[in-house]
């Protein structure tokens, strides 16, 4: 055996055992607390010192203010796969929303591989943005709070993230994700304010979360798969939803998503799948929706396919998109309407394999209606009018 062989064997072990996590802490990057001065060149500076280095990182954001305007961590020149963003403070948006305008993201991260974030809080300062919508006067769109873009083995936990321009937390095109602990706040009538969106993704897990907010608390768009979502308290909120789908012709389906154990409480929706009245190919399949409890929601299952706001662009179309093996578990509580359950699904094509089982939902202490169009599928043990399946 050579000298040098033995000398890179040494190393090598050496290494394995001695990769000491480096802590960056922003504010020896000239980050500074009080909310008032641009921390964003502190935050990149000190992202750009961990990405340099191959050892486990940690950038820490220390308890305070600190103002950031938009930064956007690329991963492509990063050589680390182990970043850990700790945050005991809080990070703020511009109080103008003007300064993010139609910038998309505020906090953007894009091909990283292995971030984690833990604790913190993300404060949008949404407010006067959300004021400005329902005025009617014209507005920037607003920015996402936090967005990952085709990354990799993704942690967020212990995260707060409140009153957001737009969406909170965004998933597009990521696999291996673990959302888990975090709370999202945002008034209820807080336009297009998305808990969590998750876009082309697979393998997302999001447990243990608490969602009050103005839009869907979770939306699952086009192209995910493998996603699972336990023990989620949903409200105010529009529940959580499969869809928007099928705006665009070709799509890529949804597959394989399960939704437990998730409380709604005074939402608009419970569980919803829709889809644009517009001819799209694509597909949902293999859902399962299990221990649900309602509160007080004034749709607490719905399948909409022929979802057409305004009557503009899909008039008298139907959708494409094929619905099939979604199946509807042990789903109790109250509806704020008399139809608790309504599946309105494509002329053109039918949902098939709809089961429902356990299914006891009241309106005003009676037993809710049940309404069902293009239904193929097994009502079973409820109480409900079981006409309406096959
Ligand atoms: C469905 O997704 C779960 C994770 O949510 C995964 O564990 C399971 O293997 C997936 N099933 C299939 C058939 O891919």
């Amino acid at each position: 055996m050579s000298s040098s062989y033995l000398l890179l064997l040494f190393f090598l072990l050496n290494s394995s055992t001695s990769s000491a996590t480096i802590t960056y802490n922003i504010l020896h990057y000239g980050a500074k607390s009080g909310g008032k001065s641009d921390s964003s060149k502190a935050f990149l500076s000190a992202w750009g010192a961990a990405c340099a280095t191959t050892s486990p990182a940690t950038i820490y954001v220390p308890q305070g203010r600190f103002l950031l305007k938009n930064v956007y961590f690329y991963g492509e020149h990063c050589r680390n796969r182990a970043i850990t963003i700790r945050i005991d403070g809080v990070l703020a948006a511009p109080s103008d929303y003007n300064v993010l305008g139609n910038s998309g993201s505020w906090i953007k991260f894009e091909r990283v591989t292995g971030v984690s974030i833990y604790g913190g809080t993300l404060d949008g300062q949404g407010t006067s943005l959300w004021a400005c919508k329902h005025s009617g006067k014209k507005c920037p769109q607003g920015a996402k709070s936090l967005a990952f873009y085709n990354s990799n083995k993704i942690i967020i936990s212990g995260l707060a993230s409140i009153n957001s321009q737009m969406f909170h937390i965004v998933m597009d095109g990521c696999h291996n994700v673990k959302l888990q602990g975090v709370r999202v706040s945002a008034s209820g009538n807080s336009p297009n304010t998305d808990g969590i969106h998750l876009q082309s993704s697979s393998g997302v897990t999001v447990l243990n979360s608490h969602i009050s907010t103005g839009d869907d608390c979770i939306s699952i768009g086009p192209g995910n798969s493998n996603v699972w979502i336990e023990k989620i308290a949903c409200g105010p909120g529009h529940g959580i939803s499969i869809g928007s789908l099928g705006w665009a012709q070709q799509e890529p389906g949804v597959q394989n998503v399960t939704v437990k154990s998730v409380t709604f409480t005074g939402t608009e929706n419970g569980v919803r799948i829709k889809t644009w009245a517009r001819p799209s190919h694509g597909f949902v399949k293999g859902v399962l929706f299990q221990h649900l409890q309602m509160v007080n929601v004034q749709n607490p299952i719905i399948i909409d396919q022929n979802y057409c706001p305004g009557e503009k662009n899909c008039p008298h179309q139907a959708s494409d998109i094929k619905i099939s093996g979604v199946t509807y578990e042990d789903i109790h509580g109250t509806s704020a309407t008399e139809v608790g359950v309504k599946l309105d699904c494509s002329k053109a094509y039918p949902c098939d394999r709809i089961r429902l089982e356990d299914v006891k939902l009241t309106y005003k202490n009676k037993p809710v209606e049940a309404i069902c169009t293009n239904v193929g599928g097994k009502l079973l043990a409820s109480a409900d009018d079981n006409s309406c399946l096959l």
